[in-house]
């Protein structure tokens, strides 16, 4: 067969685990490294990975890597990109001592990027989030999850989602859209909290659906400044009846049985999780949810308490890693970063680390097609000037991404 576009002389990190290799401690691989590897595509997927010296056929079009690093194209599976404005003014007042909480009770933190948001045309959200797209694509991510949530009303949340998805029109990215409506209760429905999630479930939802521009539904389920679960569950019925998966911002500052709740509905992806309970973890890894673990928010907020990593582990439950970049939590289009804060604050290992923005992130977005380098998925990759995968992890705050090739282009 003849291939579109050939790449050689590069180190392949497959992302595919192999029992009994030879190239890391304990005799296994992990990350299912191939030295002096090669990489074929055709009509934009993968159609051979291998030693270079058994490939079988040569292409039009032939890439020489230098020793590079090449991974799957790295996934970001929890942003906020879409917002207007910045709380630089909160972050302020966090060091004049009041807490992430106290700020949010008080008609700020989320609610003050809400106004900012309502007020800003769909052109304005884009202009000025692409430059935070460009800083992720720029570290070699080729997909990118996008949540609204500060809107708060159907009209701002669906120009949220519309700018969106124009993002993935703009740059050569695949942009999912998540509605994240039960994110906050917006001015208007104060006091009436539960009557605001029916409003969600019963108008915005279907609203957005019959649009088409949601991938996903989320949630905040918190019993302070979130959604009490049953609230939640009105929401995740609505997104069941429509047909569209659910995830969930679940047990971030408190354990209120959001993995459980993840775990009932079959959701894609359970986040934060910082408080969930062992219980609440098993049934995850039952239910095939991922956890989506956010280190930049637990570092940016100050939070204390630890994922229970090690319940994670003994679960076999697959852990995915993500910026959450937003306004208020994690100020950061920095997924590299992610990477080393998610190994030295939740002491993930460099395999955990990695599989979280690659394998295990494509799951957290219902995305079998990509995350792993091997024939019949897509053809996402980013090269790195790297000696090895470990270096991903262990720079802090730098970038040698060097390259990024999208459906084969
Ligand atoms: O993922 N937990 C709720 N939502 C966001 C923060 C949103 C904000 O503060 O603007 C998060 O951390
Ligand atoms: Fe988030």
């Amino acid at each position: 067969m003849s291939f579109d576009r050939v790449w050689l002389d590069a180190n392949l990190a497959t992302m595919i685990p192999r029992a009994g290799g030879a190239t890391m401690p304990r005799g296994d691989d992990p990350l299912g490294i191939i030295e002096d590897g090669a990489i074929a595509s055709k009509d934009g997927r993968i159609a051979w990975v291998g030693r270079r010296a058994d490939l079988p056929s040569s292409a039009a079009s032939v890439t020489r890597c230098d020793g590079a690093w090449i991974l799957p194209g790295l996934i970001d599976c929890h942003t906020h990109l879409v917002f207007a404005g910045d709380r630089a003014r909160e972050f302020e007042m966090r060091l004049e001592g009041a807490s992430y909480e106290e700020i949010a009770k008080a008609g700020g933190g989320i609610l003050s990027t809400v106004r900012a948001t309502r007020a800003a045309t769909e052109q304005a959200l884009i202009d000025s989030a692409l430059p935070r797209l460009d800083e992720l694509l720029a570290q070699g991510v080729t997909t990118v999850e996008i949540k609204s949530g500060y809107g708060l009303d159907l009209e701002t949340e669906a120009r949220m989602l519309r700018a969106a998805r124009a993002l993935g029109r703009r740059r050569d990215v695949a942009v999912t859209t998540t509605l994240l409506a039960a994110h906050a209760v917006p001015p208007e429905y104060q006091g009436h909290r539960a009557d605001f999630a029916r409003h969600v479930a019963d108008a915005i939802l279907p609203a957005i659906a019959a649009e088409g521009i949601a991938d996903a539904v989320d949630a905040f389920t918190d019993s302070a400044i979130g959604f009490t679960p049953a609230e939640t569950e009105a929401v995740f019925l609505a997104a069941r009846a429509l047909g569209l998966p659910v995830k969930l911002h679940a047990d971030q500052l408190r354990d209120d049985a959001g993995a459980g709740l993840a775990a009932r509905f079959g959701a894609l992806s359970a986040d934060h999780i910082e408080y969930a309970s062992a219980t609440g973890i098993e049934a995850m890894a039952r239910a095939g949810t991922v956890g989506v673990l956010l280190p930049g928010a637990y570092y940016f907020i100050r939070e204390t308490h630890l994922p229970d990593i090690a319940a994670m582990r003994a679960a076999g439950l697959r852990m995915a890693l993500a910026t959450d970049c937003n306004p208020g939590s994690c100020p950061s289009p920095n997924l590299l970063l992610m990477l080393n804060l998610g190994c030295t604050l939740f002491r993930l290992t460099v395999a955990e680390a990695l599989a979280g923005v690659t394998t295990h992130a494509a799951a957290a977005l219902g995305l079998p097609d990509r995350g792993a380098l091997a024939p019949g998925l897509r053809c996402d990759l980013s090269l790195f000037a790297i000696n090895r995968p470990a270096e991903l992890c262990y720079w802090l705050g730098r970038n040698p991404c060097i390259g990024r090739i999208v459906v084969g282009q």
